[in-house]
């Protein structure tokens, strides 16, 4: 069976994903950078797992042309991010670099080395990225984070005309959602509670909120979806139920 890849498959929306795949049958394969974490990841879900670090552009490429030699893919995941949170005087350039990198740049080589054996896929293959709310609403704080992901979702554009018609690619933006990631946010009640109350739908987002989306992206039922950025945000982007 052709795999479906997911970077940051030992991580909370990458991890989710793959269970939901799993579920319906699918043969993932998790990658991820902390050995530990991909390892316990990989044996929840007897699935085979490759570390790599995405910053890394010649172990991207090793990885992608090992995985390729076994032959097509049909899918691929990116749920490997960042969320940084300053205000634009405390900003470094290793900030915006570390951003860039491991958002878009990562995203880009990843596709790069994935081309050929998503191109082969024997029924057309589907890619999913992943944007954030902080690009379609402008939030204080978020100008590093906010430019790496606008550049993820020109990727997502630009990829999806350039791989048509046999590679789909479209991007999830989601809001704040309780993953290893967003911990420093979340894991402080009182400010989860806060933001929670900005959505519409009154809370944060759950991993499978954001893997539900995927796992349709991911399959021919979206088989006529390519170019998009889809906002799964609790109305964040789009509506204000308050003042
Ligand atoms: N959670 C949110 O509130 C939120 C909001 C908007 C957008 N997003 C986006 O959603 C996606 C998934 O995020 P998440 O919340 O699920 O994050 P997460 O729980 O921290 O998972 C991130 C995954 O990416 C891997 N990873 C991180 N840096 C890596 C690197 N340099 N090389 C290889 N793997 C790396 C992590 O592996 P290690 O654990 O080994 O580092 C982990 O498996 C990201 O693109 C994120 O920007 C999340």
């Amino acid at each position: 069976m052709e795999p479906i890849l997911i970077f940051g498959g030992s991580g909370g929306i990458g991890g989710a994903i793959a269970r939901k795949l799993k579920a319906r049958g699918e043969h993932v394969i998790l990658l991820g950078r902390d050995a530990a974490r991909l390892e316990a990841a990989g044996r929840a879900l007897d699935a085979p797992t490759h570390r790599l670090d995405v910053t890394d552009a010649a172990a991207v490429a090793a990885t992608m042309a090992e995985i390729a030699a076994t032959g097509p893919i049909k899918g691929l995941a990116y749920a490997v991010g960042t969320i940084t949170v300053k205000p634009i005087a405390a900003l470094k350039p290793a900030d915006f670099e570390t951003d860039y990198k491991v958002n878009a740049l990562g995203a880009a080589l990843v596709l790069q080395g994935a081309a050929p054996a998503l191109k082969a896929a024997s029924q057309g293959a589907s890619v999913v990225l992943f944007s954030s709310v902080a690009v379609a609403q402008g939030f204080s704080g978020h100008a590093s984070i906010a430019m790496a992901k606008g550049a993820v979702e020109g990727l997502t554009r630009a990829l999806a005309a350039e791989f048509a018609p046999s590679v789909r690619i479209n991007c999830i933006a989601p809001s704040l959602t309780r993953t290893p990631l967003a911990s420093a946010l979340t894991g402080n009640e009182a400010l989860a509670k806060a933001v929670a109350e900005l959505h519409a739908l009154r809370r944060l987002g759950e991993p499978d909120d954001i893997a539900g989306l995927a796992a349709f992206l991911l399959s021919d039922e979206a088989g006529w979806m390519t170019g998009q950025v889809v906002g799964v945000d609790g109305g964040r982007s789009a509506l204000r139920t308050k003042g």
